[in-house]
């Protein structure tokens, strides 16, 4: 129910996307105005209701400035909906109806995504981060180099690891496997990242030699030449290294095994999104799943929280060594 509730806003958010780019705006960034889509939602109000909200679904406000008028745009047509009035009927409704509480949380879920996002840190990352795991892995035998993508949307980010790896390193690690699990939490971006069909704006970054050897164009436009418009699908030898699987990186237990993955990525979700709390709390499952020198990497405008325990600093600043576990002495163990 919660799941066909959420894809209907979704079309419905992109129907609004379309009318601001229409109209001139931007999206996502600028305070919902008010749309025949939903009920008007004051700017000052919406931003007092993400205030008090937020922090009850273990989530924070300043990761969601810059994205509040798309959630309280999708608030607005929820309220709409239940035939509610105005934010105050709704924090009656989400006091009188615990399960509101879901349904807002999947409103607040912010999909944005593109291949090669910051592209500074995908080229330390096939210059440096991925060559020398690579060549820690073959001193140690080791035949699959394990990466995970969490947070991965509709497959933006696994598959540009995919793509480098193919691209840019396999030859020269001719013994090793590239195998990557990529999970997120909401099952409708999971099916577009197994259809692995994307539209041109997902790959601006993208360089030309990637565009034309990994995706096969499906051509056709609305105005039947390459435009704006086109689409694009990843070949199946680029998609073959990645596994697509739902996980809720709040609330689940941890994918892998302890030590088990030599790189994650794990951008733009749990050090925007999550308090604090949760912020540490993942922290600590990340380590826990990181192999030792495994590396770590966040947002562009990503920090660690309490300085990154157990994690010493890489190349760039997104990137996050896994310190050694130091060994106790024998008179210090239990
Ligand atoms: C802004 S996108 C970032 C995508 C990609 N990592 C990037 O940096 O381009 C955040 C993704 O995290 C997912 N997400 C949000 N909460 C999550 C959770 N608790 N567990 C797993 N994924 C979650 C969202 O569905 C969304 O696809």
């Amino acid at each position: 129910m919660i799941g066909k509730t959420l894809s209907h806003y979704r079309i419905l958010d992109r129907l609004g996307e379309i009318e601001m780019a229409l109209a001139g705006g931007g999206c996502g960034v600028s305070p919902w105005r008010g749309s025949p889509h939903g009920r008007p939602v004051a700017a000052d109000a919406g931003v007092a209701f993400l205030q008090w909200a937020l922090p009850r679904l273990g989530l924070r406000w300043p990761g969601f400035r810059k994205v509040r008028g798309q959630v309280l745009k999708r608030v607005g047509r929820r309220m709409r909906d239940l035939g509610l009035a105005s934010l105050d009927d709704y924090r009656r409704r989400l006091a009188s109806d615990p399960a509101e509480w879901s349904v807002l949380s999947d409103l607040c879920r912010v999909t944005i995504s593109r291949f090669r996002r910051d592209r500074g840190v995908w080229d330390a990352l096939g210059e440096v981060v991925l060559p020398g795991l690579a060549r820690r892995a073959t001193a140690a035998g080791a035949r699959t180099l394990r990466c995970w993508s969490a947070g991965c949307a509709s497959g933006e980010e696994p598959h540009t690891l995919a793509i480098l790896w193919r691209l840019e390193l396999a030859d020269r690690y001719p013994g090793l496997r590239l195998d990557v699990l990529a999970t997120d939490i909401d099952e409708a971006v999971l099916a577009r990242a197994g259809r692995a069909v994307y539209p041109r704006s997902a790959l601006k970054e993208v360089p030309d030699r990637w565009l034309e050897v990994a995706f096969a164009p499906d051509g056709a436009g609305t105005r039947g030449d390459r435009s704006a418009d086109d689409v694009f699908t990843l070949r199946p030898e680029f998609r073959a290294p990645i596994r697509f699987v739902r996980h809720d990186l709040a609330a689940d237990p941890p994918p892998g095994d302890p030590g088990g993955f030599q790189l994650i990525l794990c951008r733009n979700l749990a050090f925007t999104y999550l308090d604090l709390e949760n912020q540490r709390r993942v922290l600590g499952m990340l380590r826990e799943r990181l192999a030792e020198g495994g590396v770590l990497v966040v947002g562009a405008h990503e920090e660690l929280p309490d300085g990154g325990p157990g994690f010493s600093p890489g190349p760039v600043r997104e990137v996050h060594r896994r310190a050694r576990t130091e060994k106790k002495p024998n008179h210090e163990r239990i």
